[in-house]
């Protein structure tokens, strides 16, 4: 399976000579397994907040990039680093106020039950490490995910990742169910059905001689097609693999820190416990970190008997990166800016009453536009998705886009993007959307 938004070799003879022959040269040294986004790749040398430059000195708005959540670059965290850098940078073997007071400040954040952090560079490190802690704790093997589930690069999730395409196999031990789509399910469905397809895939797993050791969802199901409602059709899901013996894992290394602008973590949304919670990107504003908050009970076996050590998860400029990103999303009250601006993201996009947007829909800054070619008949619109995309890169404005048939446009700004910015968006989305 192709990746959505991916630049294509049949374009390359359309880019200017010097475009080639960086692309050229990328090929050649780094292989065929990169992808690159848009018809036209794009040539970043600076970002500042919510825009980025390119090496012609060009602006664009990013409506995309979920890593650098404060805005690109933004000064507390720059100096958090260069700070921390130039005084020490070890490892979790030495004592270090900072790790612990980091962990302190970001286990407070969660429900008092999710009391115990382990840092991770990498949200796949961090799912890897939650399949060891489900698999000793639970005695079983069996995961389940949903159908087009992106949970990382190592072996093991790689297994439990089928958004990888067909040529990635899926592990014996992994049950795929449908995402939620709310878009084709009445919320009544949507609520009944997650919990029931859980269940039917735990009962699969048995026939098959397979305990099952966990559940685990993207709490706004990103590569899926972005799902955010109705609030609550995750708990069924979780009472059944709780009732089964497994354990539920929170995967928010999408939708955490804010993002949903209905709470720090899209779990809460559909108030439901999990035993481990996985987050990543945005943690560290492009220091790369990533890790697992979880119940003491959950890892008080594995710890004593599976010592862990991660060389450069939790080092001192990760906490201090960690530290400064947490201390902006309060002091800036970024959550309740993704609230209040995707709210008023979301009405512009609804108003702008195109017939090929048949759905607007997610949480906070966490958008997802259905494209469909008939509204009635609800059918996806894969090809005008990629014209809309891409001509929004050509005006400069950057989104992408997801789901089983690549027609979801995916709306993911920076959590400072204002209101102002949401204009401008809205502005060119109108403009393209009368040329394609
Ligand atoms: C939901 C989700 N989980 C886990 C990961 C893996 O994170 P990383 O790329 O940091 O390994 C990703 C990355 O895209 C993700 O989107």
């Amino acid at each position: 399976m192709s990746m959505v938004n991916a630049f294509s070799r049949d374009d390359f003879e359309r880019l200017d000579e010097t475009e080639r022959a960086l692309i050229a040269r990328r090929e050649k040294v780094l292989g065929p397994a990169y992808r690159l986004f848009y018809e036209k790749p794009l040539h970043l040398v600076r970002g500042e907040g919510v825009f980025l430059y390119d090496a012609a000195g060009d602006k664009y708005l990013d409506a995309y990039n979920n890593v650098a959540s404060l805005g690109h670059c933004h000064p507390r965290v720059v100096e958090a680093i260069t700070k921390q850098t130039a005084v020490l940078n070890t490892h979790t073997r030495y004592l270090h106020e900072g790790i612990v007071d980091y962990a302190e400040a970001l286990t407070a954040t969660f429900p008092e039950a999710l009391s115990q952090a382990m840092f991770t560079c990498t949200g796949s490190e961090a799912n890897d490490l939650a399949v060891r802690i489900a698999r000793h704790v639970t005695g079983g093997t069996g995961i389940i995910a949903t159908d087009l589930a992106y949970h990382g690069l190592t072996s093991a999730v790689a297994e439990f990742s089928p958004s990888l395409g067909e040529s990635v196999t899926l592990g014996a031990h992994v049950r795929t169910i449908p995402a939620p789509d709310s878009y084709r399910q009445s919320p009544a469905e949507v609520m009944e059905k997650f919990g029931r397809d859980v269940s039917a895939a735990i009962a699969d797993l048995r026939r098959h001689g397979i305990k099952p050791a966990m559940l685990i969802t993207d709490t706004i199901f990103s590569s899926d097609g972005i799902f955010a409602g109705p609030k609550g059709f995750l708990k069924p899901a979780v009472d059944a693999i709780h009732a089964a013996g497994g354990l539920f894992v929170a995967d928010e290394v999408q939708p955490g820190f804010g993002r949903t602008g209905e709470a720090m973590w899209g779990f809460e949304r559909h108030g439901v416990a999990p035993d481990m919670v996985t987050i990543g990107k945005p943690m560290g504003n492009g220091y790369p970190m990533a890790g697992i908050v979880l119940r003491p009970e959950v890892i008080a076996e594995f710890g004593p008997r599976a010592r862990y050590f991660n060389t450069f998860g939790g080092n001192p400029v990760a906490a201090a990166a960690g530290k400064a990103v947490l201390e902006t999303i309060r002091i800036e009250g970024l959550q309740q800016n993704a609230l209040e601006v995707g709210r008023y993201l979301m009405d512009g996009l609804r108003s702008l009453s195109h017939p090929e947007i048949g759905d607007v829909r997610g949480s906070g800054l966490f958008i997802g536009v259905e494209i469909v070619a008939d509204p009635t008949a609800k059918t996806p619109d894969a090809a005008l998705t990629t014209r809309i995309v891409n001509g929004l890169r050509e005006r400069r404005v950057l989104i992408s886009a997801s789901g089983p048939n690549a027609n979801i446009l995916k709306i993911r700004p920076p959590l400072v993007f204002s209101r102002e910015n949401a204009d401008m968006l809205l502005d060119v989305m109108g403009d393209v959307l009368k040329t394609v």
